[in-house]
């Protein structure tokens, strides 16, 4: 997929029940609509982005988002807090381009450093974030639930846009 067939805007509450679906469509342990609805409205410190088809390439009955990414920016430091792309359409930049544009607004706003955690088996998601530039800098047993499992403490300290991007 080209770049171009995809945008990415910030998300409003009018997209949650699709942003919902999509977060029960990825996760073991998914964030309740409450939960989304408070990143979206109520959190000082919360940015929320959504990648959307371009009408034209959207099949009919097709949602219209195809990914999210949920990220604080408190002070100098930006948090990764949610990612998600839908199943068909990765492996197409869309995760990448919606962590790339939180670096660039977190850089516009003098973050100096990014933080993340993910789940040790999670290979996509540490393939991405490795590829953006992201070093593993430490291990949180035992940190998730369902299925228990290890946190991989992830940093990128300075921020940097990865070329191309
Ligand atoms: C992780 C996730 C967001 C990646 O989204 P995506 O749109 O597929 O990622 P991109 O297409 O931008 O990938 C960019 C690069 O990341 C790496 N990467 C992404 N997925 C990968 C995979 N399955 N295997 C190996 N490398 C992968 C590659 O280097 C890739 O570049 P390439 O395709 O040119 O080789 C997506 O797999 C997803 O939604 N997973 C389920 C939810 C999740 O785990 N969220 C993260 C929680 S921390």
């Amino acid at each position: 997929m080209l770049i171009s067939e995809f945008h990415i805007v910030p998300a409003t509450p009018d997209m949650l029940p699709d942003i919902l679906a999509l977060e029960e469509a990825c996760f073991s342990s998914p964030w309740t609509r409450k939960m989304l609805e408070a990143e979206l409205t109520d959190n000082q410190f919360a940015h929320f982005l959504v990648a959307r088809q371009r009408e034209e390439s959207v099949a009919q009955a097709e949602p219209t988002i195809i990914g999210y990414h949920c990220f604080w920016i408190v002070f100098e430091e930006l948090r990764l807090m949610n990612l998600a792309v839908r199943e068909s359409m990765r492996r197409r930049g869309v995760g990448g381009a919606l962590v790339t544009e939180a670096l660039r607004l977190g850089l516009e706003q003098a973050v100096t450093r990014a933080v993340l955690e993910v789940r040790a088996s999670n290979d996509s998601a540490r393939s991405l974030y490795t590829h953006l530039g992201f070093l593993q800098v430490g291990c949180r047993p035992r940190y998730y639930m369902n299925p228990i499992e290890d946190a991989v403490l992830m940093e990128m300290h300075p921020l940097v846009l990865s070329s191309g991007s």
